[in-house]
């Protein structure tokens, strides 16, 4: 077992884990963070990705001990007192979502892709999105809400 430390979401946890765990099993097995999901055994689809010091990260491609010291961003930090994250009221208003399964990834990976580019073209989304996987197949509700959400973040909309 290995002792690490891990900020998620802002609040610290020092726990032991077996130095093979992932860190997607960390964050919903050993953390209760069940809102990053697990999608495929493939590192493909993005369904488990959080933010780890502000990168996007596929959290099933990342051993748990990797990330000791890190702080990781996922999708249950995202709403606070004041309401839903911008990049969350963007993809309700523009039907980002179906079924909802690739939804956190999205979103996670979403703010990432803003903050590397404030101005994305449409193309730009689709490409910035090109490892997160929808099911459902609603790329172009997902793509219209994160140009939405690029516009407010202009406006100083992000957090
Ligand atoms: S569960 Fe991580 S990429 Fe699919
Ligand atoms: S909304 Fe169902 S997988 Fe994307």
């Amino acid at each position: 077992m290995a002792r690490i430390t891990v900020n998620v979401d802002g609040m610290d946890h020092t726990t032991d884990v077996e130095p093979r765990t992932l860190l997607v099993h960390h964050l919903r097995e050993g953390l209760g963070k069940t809102g990053t999901v697990v999608g495929c055994d493939t590192s493909n689809c993005g369904a488990c990705t959080v933010l780890i010091d502000g990168e996007s990260v596929k959290s099933c491609s990342v051993l748990a001990v990797q990330a000791d010291g890190a702080t990781i961003e996922t999708v249950e930090g995202l709403a606070g007192p004041e309401g839903l994250h911008p990049v969350q009221t963007a993809f309700h208003e523009h039907h980002g979502l179906q079924c909802g399964y690739c939804t956190p990834g999205m979103l996670m990976r979403s703010i990432c892709l803003v903050r590397e580019n404030p101005s994305p073209s449409e193309d730009e989304v689709r490409e910035g999105l090109n490892g997160n996987m929808c099911r459902c197949t609603g790329y172009q509700g997902i793509v219209s809400a994160v140009m939405a959400y690029a516009e407010s973040a202009d406006e100083g909309g992000t957090r």
